[in-house]
């Protein structure tokens, strides 16, 4: 082929025969067609782990793992990544964990990638580094001589100066950032936050409005707001079994979310504000009924273990206080379920929450709205704090942080007439399909070559 090689490298590799992530699917077609490479981490924390990357055959793509030692999973992954850089990107400073061995482990792994990285290498590849886990890995391999055009993406939010002060060494991120040729962002308000941050304190100079001297190097900034493989979507979920059955299982309208058990996902607000809409509408009583499905993650660090229990708690309290014999306002499932089965779960849903406090684009968004029954759809109901925001105006709007305001958009969607959610749907479908997530990794892939 004559396109040059892209090469992948996130933290997660995508094994197993699950086709699932939407990652996958965006970046399946630019891998096969160039005959590319991605790397990650192959789920083994091993005190033995192989020197060299080790092949995974079987996918469209060469899939080339790295193992972690017990040492490095813990400062790198669970530490570095997601007890300081996850909490301090989600606005929650407090909860972050310092420790100099985590710093340490994370630049570590970083170089350890980066070196095992070199021999796969050519020169014309193309390098797209994924997520808060390799910021460095520009750093990395330029100082071991690779010029070929490396580009970062950020799933996640970037914060502003307030936040990005709480760092040990803020300077740091952005020189580590400098050795990018392309920053790419899920929302404006990131690109805002990072030109704010870059300037206040890492002296960061703004030359064009996509283009900064960092570090006494040239970075470009843009942003590609992340998309689904909707097409995929649409069909799963209009092929889903039987969407009436449950319907008439519980004999009530449903409201859904999905969502990783995370304190950035303003779960518990969505609890109180159910609460709150329970209290003051006893009509809605066996008429609504909310499904929320959490799988746990990261549970080795403490602030997960703490919003699982408060969610649980208060899951358990509002069963106990409103429940009757024959309906249970909450279920609440700490379980993954298979793609095609929250794509016909969404379907039948007539209320789709995405509350978080922070996120950086939030994909159940996209999904629940691909989901719906054109004729007769849902209502998206979508916090102002996720990327998905700036996008998706016509979803019901709202501030997680007021239980009042939640509650009365959750009332809305429950009596909205067939006609406004038509039109909300129709609107909020086309930006989902226009800016799918093959739009997404293209229109980044050509803005990574274009110099
Ligand atoms: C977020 C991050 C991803 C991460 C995912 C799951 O979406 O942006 O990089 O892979 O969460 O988290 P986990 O720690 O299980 O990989």
């Amino acid at each position: 082929s004559t396109e040059p090689r892209l090469i992948v490298v996130s933290n997660r590799l995508p094994l197993g025969d699950d086709p699932s992530g939407g990652l996958v699917v965006a970046l399946e077609d630019a891998l096969r067609s160039s005959g590319g490479v991605w790397v990650g981490f192959s789920g083994e924390v091993t005190d033995d782990p192989a020197p060299d990357l080790q092949d995974h055959p079987g996918a469209a793509f060469q899939r080339l793992s790295f193992d972690l030692t017990p040492q490095e999973h813990d400062e790198y992954y669970l530490g570095y990544s997601n007890s300081i850089l996850w909490p301090l990107c989600h606005g929650r400073p407090n909860l972050m964990r310092i420790r100099p061995e985590y710093l340490d482990g994370y630049a570590r792994v970083n170089q350890r990638i980066a070196r095992m990285l070199l021999p796969v290498l050519r020169p014309d590849d193309r390098i797209w580094v994924q997520d808060y886990h390799l910021f460095p890995m520009a750093a990395e391999l330029r100082a071991l001589g690779v010029e070929n055009p490396i580009g970062h993406f950020l799933h996640i939010p970037i914060p502003g100066p307030a936040d990005c002060a709480a760092l040990p060494n803020p300077a740091q991120l952005f020189d580590w950032l400098s050795h990018y040729d392309l920053l790419g962002f899920q929302a404006e308000r990131d690109l805002g936050a990072f030109a704010e941050s870059a300037r206040q304190l890492a002296d960061g100079d703004q030359v064009a409005p996509d283009r900064f001297r960092l570090s006494g190097r040239m970075v470009r900034t843009q942003v590609f707001p992340i998309g689904i493989d909707a097409a995929a979507f649409i069909t799963e979920a209009a092929d889903a079994p039987d969407s009436d059955r449950m319907r008439l299982l519980t004999g009530a309208k449903m409201m859904i979310g999905v969502d990783r058990l995370d304190y950035s996902k303003g779960i518990p607000q969505r609890f109180r504000a159910y609460q709150l809409l329970l209290e003051k509408i006893p009509d809605l009583h066996e008429k609504i009924s909310f499904l929320q499905i959490a799988p746990p993650t990261r549970g080795e660090v403490e602030a997960y273990q703490d919003i699982r229990e408060e969610t649980e708690h208060l899951a358990g309290r509002i069963n106990g206080q409103f429940a009757t014999l024959n309906w249970t306002p909450i279920r609440f499932i700490h379980r993954p379920f298979p793609r095609p089965v929250l794509a016909g779960l969404y379907r039948q849903a007539r209320i789709g929450l995405v509350t978080p406090l922070a996120d950086g684009m939030n994909l159940v968004a996209k999904e629940y709205v691909a989901a719906q029954n054109p004729d007769d759809p849902g209502v998206l109901i979508l916090s102002r704090f996720a990327g998905a925001a700036e996008t998706m105006a016509e979803a019901l709007i709202i501030n997680p942080h007021d239980p009042h305001d939640l509650a009365v958009a959750m009332a809305q969607a429950m009596r909205m007439s067939q006609a406004e959610r038509r039109d909300r749907h129709a609107a909020l479908l086309k930006g989902v399909v226009d800016h799918d997530v093959a739009w997404w990794s293209r229109t980044y892939l050509e803005a990574l070559t274009a110099r």
